[in-house]
């Protein structure tokens, strides 16, 4: 058998390709950025074309930097942006519409339509986990279908194809408009709000409400299984493409999160906590979503509850390019330490409403505390800080849906690298955060669902068994300052809300 996984990684600002080791350590890597399409404020859009050209051009990358062909891949996982609704003419193989991004609040109306037609923001839950919310796919696909001309006849008559950015990819990467395989996992399928969590099927009442054909949605699939192969004259022609898992479901699979009662929180764009439930549903009481967490091949179906998180590094990115007062990433942790505290200062930054555990679409983002003694070095802090806040409030209530405390918390994702909300993350949290030698969990989760059904790794031991800690971070700060400061934090969410007419 060939000697490496590639993982690509669809995410929100970029798309990557990483190429694993049996020993789960990173051989090479491509990676670009797409653009970011804002057309109306709430509106987040992106090029689905431009994003599969960037997939193909990432694998190259990926296999060229680490001297390797397609004969060197034993076979591709799949791991992605979440909710992201692609719909394309299943003919001509083109997007009728761009992606709808899931921090775009556009289907508002569309949610509250649904909303009054009785049970609330709950009306779904039971089956599908999630609140009505803009969040999800679902709303997205009747959005398109509503505006987009022509779209709703030729939906209707089985013209179109909806997915995932996973679904996107894969059926392009196994030929597109020449038998591409229309396929999703069940981790992806229960971010639509079209699944019943319980039997793993579309729903055809929830999606005859929504006024969505069953007949665009893919076929759901478990995690890792062979969909297909990579079509002649791609990238990766006849490589078995194994292996597909929302990028939080990924991973919580690359954390080696295998027991029920244990955790991981990724710093993206957003952050994301997931909770291993085991292999039944659990519904929260504290506005977590249930959703699906992985199935591996004929195995019953993983289930967790997660605490997702709209906005976290994106604040940092909103930083840097709206208000210009920082030139990267890195440069937020250095203007934070050029001050001692956040001077009074919190940041909520609700820019597409607030997610878990509140979900108020009506709310938008706040400054608040401000005097003059505020300068930039406290906007960055606090705009930090409230990354660590917004974790707290999320793990909180974990807590309290679990019963049980948690003991640490498991972390990976590009802000970690950020020394400072660590340790403040710790502090606030009054619990130890670990980070693991390989942070790319997201993609390694992939590889490992894609490497386990070809039989390229034997099953969740290896996965354990190449898991190791890189760094903890112990909490140090007084109860009585952290716990100040947090209530300090919970009244500045409040002034978020009641901000849409
Ligand atoms: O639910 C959205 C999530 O899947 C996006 O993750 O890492 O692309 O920001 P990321």
């Amino acid at each position: 058998m060939a000697d490496y996984i590639l993982a690509i990684d669809q995410g929100t600002t970029s798309s990557r390709a990483i190429v694993f080791d049996h020993s789960g350590s990173i051989h090479s890597t491509g990676q670009l950025e797409h653009e970011q399409i804002l057309p109306r404020a709430g509106w987040v859009e992106h090029n689905a074309e431009e994003i599969w050209t960037n997939v193909r051009e990432v694998v190259g990358l990926a296999l060229t930097r680490g001297n390797l062909t397609h004969e060197d891949i034993a076979a591709v996982g799949i791991t992605n942006q979440r909710e992201t609704a692609v719909v394309w003419d299943r003919t001509t193989g083109k997007p009728v519409y761009n992606a709808i991004v899931w921090q775009d609040t556009r289907t508002q109306k569309i949610c509250d339509e649904l909303a009054a037609l009785g049970g609330g923001a709950e009306r779904y839950k039971e089956k599908v986990g999630l609140p009505l919310a803009t969040y999800f796919s679902g709303p997205k696909i009747r959005w398109i279908l509503d505006n987009v001309d022509g779209a709703r006849e030729k939906a209707e008559a089985g013209d179109l194809m909806f997915g995932n950015t996973d679904s996107w990819v894969l059926w392009n990467m196994t030929g597109g408009v020449n038998g591409g395989v229309h396929v999703t996992d069940v981790t992806n399928a229960s971010r639509t709000m079209l699944m019943d969590v319980r039997t793993l099927t579309w729903d055809e009442e929830i999606a005859a409400e929504m006024k969505i054909p069953v007949s665009m949605l893919p076929e759901i699939r478990s995690s890792s299984e062979v969909y297909g192969e990579g079509r002649k004259g791609g990238m990766v022609p006849g490589v078995p493409i194994a292996g597909i898992l929302g990028d939080q479901q990924a991973a919580t699979f690359g954390q080696a999160c295998f027991e029920v009662g244990t955790a991981k929180n990724t710093y993206g764009t957003g952050n994301f906590m997931l909770l291993n439930t085991g292999t039944e549903p659990v519904q929260s009481k504290n506005g977590l979503l249930t959703t699906v967490c992985y199935k591996i091949g004929d195995a019953p179906a993983v289930y967790a509850l997660e605490g997702a998180i709209a906005v976290t590094g994106s604040l940092i990115q909103w930083l840097r390019d709206n208000l210009g007062i920082i030139k990267d990433a890195a440069e937020s942790e250095t203007l934070a330490n050029s001050v001692e505290d956040n001077g009074g200062a919190y940041f909520v930054p609700a820019f597409s409403g607030l997610f878990a555990p509140h979900w108020r679409s009506d709310a938008r983002g706040a400054l608040v505390g401000m005097t003059r003694y505020v300068n930039k070095g406290h906007i960055a802090r606090a705009a930090l800080e409230a990354t660590a806040f917004q974790t707290r409030e999320v793990l909180d209530a974990m807590n309290a849906d679990s019963g049980v405390d948690l003991t640490e918390l498991k972390v990976d994702g590009g802000m970690i690298a950020n020394e400072t909300l660590m340790q403040f993350q710790a502090d606030i949290l009054g619990v130890p955060v670990v980070r693991p030698k390989v942070a790319e969990t997201t993609a390694l989760g992939a590889a490992y669902a894609a490497g386990i059904a070809v039989g390229f790794w034997s099953g969740e031991q290896d996965v354990i068994d190449n898991w190791a800690e890189d760094k903890r971070w112990e909490p140090s700060m007084e109860d009585e300052a952290r716990e100040k400061t947090y209530r300090n934090w919970k009244k500045a969410v409040t002034k978020t809300f009641d901000w849409v007419d």
